[in-house]
């Protein structure tokens, strides 16, 4: 990545601007300085009362591999059952493998008025991939891509302390921006994958996670390939920007 700027308020907004969640990573590792220099930044992350409620969970080579691999196999039964009709769901019940065991749900219905940034938002993904409206599986293969970190080799779990509610999730998600701003920064690439957070066990077994914290975020982290889908910019609506109306 190139800059082209010189006062620091240029440079933090070209490298907030020019950050992309990226969907296809070359295989090449990160080097273990590179890696907690990044890690060093994002634990200046500002929190409630500097409590730093968060904490990670870092998976490369053969862990990596194993939670990867896992994470498919739940992930082709979950969708064996939505495809195999009642007897599908049936089994999936019975079996419960399959089931969606994360600590917060990742499965619910999208408020009405985030619908049409969320649809533009895949729509905009599934063109620059080159996949069609209605086809179902070429999605489903697209989504099975983030339990394969997209190709990253590494791999950051984050967990968030069930203690102070809300506000720890609130911390964890800044603690989470920084990590990705300082990443970009380093010349790393990363994807936030709240996808991840689907399936616990298979991270809990290969991980000691102290009792309180919960698991709420994946991120993959290495370095992006040329591949066309890391040129996908869904840009950002300015309407964001305009302030909630006063009651005067
Ligand atoms: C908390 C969080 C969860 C996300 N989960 C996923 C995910 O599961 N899979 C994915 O491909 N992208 C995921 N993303 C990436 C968003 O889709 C992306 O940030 C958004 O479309 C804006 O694009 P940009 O990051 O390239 O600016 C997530 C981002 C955040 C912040």
């Amino acid at each position: 990545m190139t800059l082209s700027a010189d006062t620091p308020s240029e440079i933090l907004s070209q490298l907030i601007r020019t950050r992309r969640s990226i969907r296809d990573f070359l295989p090449q590792a990160i080097p273990e300085k590179l890696l907690n220099e990044v890690l060093a930044d994002a634990n200046w992350s500002p929190s409630w009362s500097n409590t730093q409620p968060y904490r990670i969970a870092i998976a490369s080579g053969a862990v990596r591999a194993k939670i990867s691999s896992e994470l498919c196999s739940l992930f082709d039964l979950g969708m064996a059952a939505q495809n195999g009709g009642a007897l599908g769901k049936l089994r999936l019940l019975l079996t419960r493998r399959g089931l969606p065991d994360g600590d917060f749900s990742t499965q619910f219905t999208y408020p009405e008025d985030l619908q049409p940034k969320r649809r533009a938002t895949g729509a905009g993904l599934y063109e620059v991939l080159g996949i069609g409206r209605k086809d179902i599986a070429a999605r489903d293969k697209q989504m099975r891509r983030n339990f394969e970190f997209f190709g990253a080799p590494t791999v950051i779990f984050l967990f968030a302390h069930k203690g102070l509610h809300e506000f720890s999730i609130l911390d964890a998600g800044i603690f989470l921006n920084t990590l990705m701003l300082s990443a970009h920064a380093h010349g790393l690439a990363t994807c936030a994958q709240g996808a991840l957070a689907t399936w616990a066990s298979p991270i809990r077994s290969e991980f000691k996670i102290p009792e309180p914290y919960q698991l709420i975020c994946g991120l993959s982290i290495g370095y992006a390939s040329e591949s066309a889908v890391n040129n996908f910019n869904p840009g950002r609506s300015d309407a964001n920007l305009l302030q909630i109306e006063s009651q005067k």
